[in-house]
């Protein structure tokens, strides 16, 4: 099984393949499925700003058009090649509400990288998107 700091690091091997010629912030993120696999993604913009995608999204979006729907973790990492190391990068709202659709609040693990080992931090998806609305608020 994939451990948490091999995730990091194929986030950032994600992260260079950021498309990021407006903002330059590059991000690249690793999602863990349930039975073992991983599906990366990274930041890719647009000269029309609002149909730009986030890593996380990128990642979620490759895994579920390729059949996969039940995740344990994603990595996330993300920041400017201009300064020293990066710093913590956590998913925006829009992420944070994608995930809401596929993985448990309870369980899913997002993992915070930087390029510096240890450093990271590790969240529940619940405490990032408190009283999540998902899935099982439409079930009648
Ligand atoms: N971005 C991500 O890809 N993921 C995040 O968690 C935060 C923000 C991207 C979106 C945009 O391309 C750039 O970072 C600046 O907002």
């Amino acid at each position: 099984m994939v451990t948490y700091e091999e995730l990091i690091q194929m986030a950032l091997e994600a992260r260079k393949f950021a498309y990021t010629p407006y903002s330059k912030h590059k991000v690249g993120a690793a999602l863990l499925t349930k039975d073992g696999k991983v599906y990366t993604g990274c930041n890719v913009e647009n000269a029309g700003y609002t149909p730009s995608n986030c890593a996380e999204r990128t990642a979620i979006f490759k895994a579920v058009s390729e059949g996969y729907k039940e995740f344990s973790a994603i990595a996330v990492v993300g920041g400017f090649d201009s300064t020293e190391k990066l710093p913590i990068c956590a998913p925006c709202g829009v992420c944070r509400q994608v995930l809401m659709e596929f993985c448990d609040p309870k369980t899913f693990d997002v993992i915070l990288g930087t390029d510096v080992p240890g450093e990271e931090k590790v969240m529940k998806l619940e405490e990032l998107l408190p009283l999540g609305f998902g899935p099982s608020n439409l079930e009648v």
